[in-house]
């Protein structure tokens, strides 16, 4: 499913032709992934049902009504999809079923919203999209389409869970990193990178490749952890940073800032910053590894296990000239 004819159709549609090679040059290790068999199977498991209803804008990503389904399919749709966790951004609603995932990503969307110039009839990118619950968000703000590219293939499985009972909306997801993508592409009016800088071994490669994907004029909006500090100053962990292994650099808001600049954007702005709660991040029953309260000093939570500053996050805006 992951390369089905619709997502290559799409892609010449919204003239994103040149992302197919790409994708087609990933075919073997993709099909070589050692669930990919399981995931294959479970997807094609899943019971068909219409949705009587779609709804993309509010906090839970709702498709279809209890009503809809059968309560038989109901207890099938629902062990299925728990055998894809771990569900890392949500919340859904299938069909009566709550996806209640590790992260309530409807608060970080409610927190960037009503900075965001309207999305209506733009192409967005949104660059490590996760399973894709920000892309529906986007298309509740009535985006023209929305693209998400996303290396992890999990995440990708459970977006063609969600997409199986949605199929003719414009939110398709490409398995590959933002590295991999075409140079110079300059066509997308909004471009999302939330949660992926702290990721990369290089963050102004990360600045540039943003920066290329965008349209003249085009909106960058980028969320990431942030460290307290002076403009010029980065914290990179020596060792883990909240037991995650790959975390390479955090920045003071004042350094992110003249990391945007440098990379060429202007109009910079940082307009949130939040210390990330339990509330927020948590275990869940789709979810059932370690969560924030495994992460954070349980006798001062305002420290890492590690002893390092606890999570704060702050979303940045910037236009591209
Ligand atoms: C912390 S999660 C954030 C997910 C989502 N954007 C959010 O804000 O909730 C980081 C995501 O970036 C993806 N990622 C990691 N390296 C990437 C890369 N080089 N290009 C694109 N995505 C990447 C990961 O697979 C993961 O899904």
């Amino acid at each position: 499913m992951i390369f089905s004819t619709d997502l290559y159709t799409f892609l010449e549609k919204s003239d994103c032709r040149s992302f197919i090679p790409i994708v087609e040059g990933k075919k073997d290790i993709i099909r070589n992934h050692g669930d990919y068999k399981i995931w294959q199977s479970l997807l094609q498991q899943l019971p068909d049902v219409k949705p009587s209803l779609v709804n993309f804008n509010q906090d839970k990503v709702q498709i279809g009504l209890k009503e809809d389904i059968s309560a038989n399919k109901a207890t099938q749709l629902r062990e299925l999809l728990l055998q894809l966790q771990p569900w890392r951004k949500g919340p859904f609603d299938l069909f009566g079923i709550r996806i209640d995932a590790e992260w309530r990503s409807d608060l970080k969307w409610k927190r960037l919203v009503p900075h965001l110039d309207s999305l209506e009839g733009r192409k967005v990118l949104d660059v490590g999209c996760g399973n894709g619950y920000y892309g529906w968000r986007m298309l509740g703000g009535k985006a023209a389409f929305v693209i998400g590219i996303e290396p992890y293939l999990l995440n990708v499985i459970q977006f063609q869970a969600v997409k199986k009972y949605i199929p003719d909306t414009p939110f398709y997801i490409v398995p590959v990193g933002a590295e991999e993508l075409p140079g110079k592409l300059e066509f997308f009016d909004a471009v999302f990178s939330m949660g992926v800088i702290y990721h990369r071994r290089s963050a102004f490669d990360h600045l540039s490749e943003l920066f290329s994907f965008l349209n003249s004029g085009g909106q960058l909006v980028l969320e990431t952890l942030i460290i307290k500090g002076k403009k010029g100053e980065v914290f990179c962990p020596d060792g883990r940073y909240a037991k995650m292994r790959n975390v390479w650099f955090i920045p003071s808001p004042g350094t992110l800032e003249l990391w945007l600049q440098k990379a060429g954007f202007r109009n910079i702005r940082c307009v949130d910053i939040t210390r990330i709660k339990t509330n927020e991040q948590r275990q869940t029953e789709w979810m059932t590894w370690e969560s924030l309260s495994d992460f954070l000093d349980p006798a001062d939570t305002t420290k890492t296990v590690e002893g390092w500053p606890a999570p704060v996050r702050a979303v940045f805006i910037a236009d591209k000239p």
